[in-house]
């Protein structure tokens, strides 16, 4: 996630900067740039890579300027793509955090009157049509431009003539600094705490000018006042916006996830080119870890809407097998889109013959570069080890992919993409739950193993929850189908083993609460996950963590959100360290 910076005041403002972008670090990046007023142009660095010591980078001498912190979405990490971004004179400077979904047509537009672009990205849409709306009033600009973008944007914009900065935001965060007389604007707090604790959170459609010494907000063209706010917290506290671990962090910016992986691929109608898939009669994932979770979720969503026969490997294990894959298309999924095993799995199934397509969360990455398709998600830079926002955003891809390789009409899906769109807010009242469930973790908090069960769409989510239990928890957490348990785990349960059963509402329903009967018989604690409106479950078992009512299809979602909960506050129940489990990594880049 791009992360902004900009300072105007007394102090030069290339070096409150770029210590403004380190305390954004936290946010990944893959490339930064900063932007300085000098003598009436604008001095600018841009560089690959991390920011390193402060001290060795002078921009100019000046007290107004920008920065930025990018996390590449359109264009690879690149020193041209990276912020800020100037217009065709060179005297305008923009730093942009956001997607502008209209950036082709209006660079297409902006080209045809003349205008000379260098970047890739969709930000340079934002100077060159703020240099054509420019008759000396920068506000008035920027007001002009941003009735022309579509998206959204936190944005802040310095004209090389006059110390001023105009910033806008929408749909993407921003929040100023207030201190004495020094501004300082910035996308999180942490940027901001070293200057002063005073700050004024922006909201959506707000412009904001900043002046030496002085601002002014404005929205609807109207001036209005903001509270300034005191914040109590400390930087390590802010990076993590006041939650304990990025991993309760990460998990409550799903809602947002989920909206902006919709807000890339869902309109109208589905917006996934899926031509490349015509004539294949076989789907096979490849994928590690929790990706390989959603690889099984994956699997159950294309077999049950489109009717297409599907394998899930683990990409360890697919590098022995090497099945002949004409007709195949094989589906890598990785967040980090580095995974050494994902990588080699991808490049022995393209020699088989195989049609790649790679779901990845991070631009530019490894696997972008050995498939022939890539979706992207929204999940933005994941800090926690254990991943969790980024599982909702490769469920999210995969609903959609499934629907379109159905082959199902706009009427005939729309059902299953209007609760789609309502999925963040369904996420949300799952968050509701959270005090509920860390009574319930807390309990659990003692035990030594836990055995998690579903049935259809419940098995990998069992899997993706036990998981994530033992990964931060440190539990014994096995997961099996419900229906297995008599054929071996049984002799496990026990009055000192915890059942975690989920409970989709489909054909699998009935006879779950039959397992559960017989998990109970054998004196193990049952702990559901259900739909709110599920009036007979509490009679079968000791705790129940209810979740918003959905389709079976989308409980893989609500479910999962519970169970990461569960997991986390159990974790945190028994002391454990949570973002940086012992002996895991985030990124495993050897095989
Ligand atoms: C590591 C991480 C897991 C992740 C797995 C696959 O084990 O700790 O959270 O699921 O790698 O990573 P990928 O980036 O390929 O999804």
């Amino acid at each position: 996630m791009c992360g902004i910076a900009g300072y105007i005041g007394f102090r030069r403002a290339d070096e409150v900067i770029i210590s403004a972008l380190k305390r954004l670090e936290y946010r990944g990046y893959d490339s930064w740039g900063v932007a300085v007023r000098h003598e009436n142009e604008i001095r600018l660095i841009k560089r690959m890579g991390a920011i390193g010591d402060e001290k060795t980078y002078s921009v100019a001498e000046g007290n107004a300027g920008i920065g930025h912190t990018r996390w590449a979405t359109h264009g690879k990490p690149s020193e041209i793509n990276a912020h800020p971004h100037t217009d065709c004179s060179g005297k305008i400077a923009v730093v942009h955090n956001g997607i502008i979904s209209n950036f082709q047509s209006l660079k297409e537009e902006l080209e045809s009157r003349g205008h000379v672009f260098s970047s890739e990205t969709d930000t340079e849409v934002i100077s060159h049509l703020i240099e054509e709306f420019y008759k000396g009033d920068l506000r008035e600009a920027v007001e002009k431009t941003i009735g022309r973008l579509k998206g959204s944007y936190a944005l802040v914009v310095m004209h090389a003539e006059k110390d001023e900065l105009v910033a806008a935001r929408y749909k993407s965060p921003l929040v100023l600094g207030v201190g004495d007389d020094e501004l300082i604007i910035a996308s999180d707090v942490p940027a901001i705490l070293d200057y002063t604790s005073r700050v004024v959170y922006l909201e959506d459609g707000d412009l904001l000018v900043l002046m030496k010494g002085d601002f002014e907000i404005f929205s609807d063209g109207r001036k209005v006042n903001r509270k300034v706010e005191t914040i109590p917290w400390s930087i390590e506290d802010a990076e993590k916006g006041g939650y304990e671990h990025f991993m309760l962090k990460e998990i409550h910016e799903i809602p947002r996830v989920i909206e902006d992986t919709l807000f890339e691929y869902l309109s109208d109608d589905i917006e996934i080119d899926i031509s490349f898939a015509a004539g294949v009669s076989e789907v096979t994932f490849i994928a590690c870890g929790t990706s390989y979770h959603a690889s099984l979720i994956g699997k159950h969503l294309i077999e049950k809407l489109a009717g297409i026969p599907v394998r899930v490997e683990f990409a360890s294990e697919f590098i022995y097998h090497q099945p002949p894959m004409h007709r195949t298309l094989a589906i890598a999924i990785t967040q980090s889109g580095e995974t050494a095993d994902t990588l080699e799995a991808m490049r022995i199934a393209k020699k088989l013959g195989a049609r790649t397509l790679a779901i990845v969360n991070v631009l530019g990455s490894t696997a972008t570069r050995i498939a022939d398709h890539v979706l992207y998600t929204r999940a933005g830079p994941e800090i926690s080890v254990a991943a969790t926002k980024s599982f909702i955003a490769q469920l999210i891809v995969l609903y959609l992919v499934a629907l379109k390789l159905s082959g199902m009409t706009k009427s005939e899906m729309e059902g299953l993409l209007d609760e789609l769109r309502i999925m963040p807010e369904l996420v949300k009242g799952v968050l509701e739950h959270e005090d509920e469930i860390r009574a319930i973790a807390e309990k659990l908090s003692d035990y030594g193993n836990m055995m998690y069960i579903g049935r259809g769409i419940g098995v990998p989510i069992a899997m993706e929850g036990a998981l994530k239990m033992k990964e931060i928890s440190y539990i014994h957490a096995e997961a099996y189908p419900a229906g297995e348990l008599k054929h071996g785990p049984f002799a496990l349960l026990g009055e000192r083993t915890p059942v975690i059963a989920s409970l989709t509402p489909d054909e699998t329903y009935e006879i779950m609460l039959g397992n559960i009967k017989e998990v109970k018989a054998r004196e193990s604690i049952v702990v559901a996950v259900t739909g709110h409106d599920d009036a007979e479950v509490e009679k079968y078992v000791d705790h129940v963590i209810r979740v918003p009512r959905t389709d079976a299809l989308f409980t893989a979602v609500t479910h999962s959100v519970a169970l990461q909960l569960l997991a986390y506050h159990t974790a945190k129940a028994r002391g454990c360290e949570i973002d940086k489990p012992r002996n895991l990594a985030k990124s495993v880049t050897v095989e």
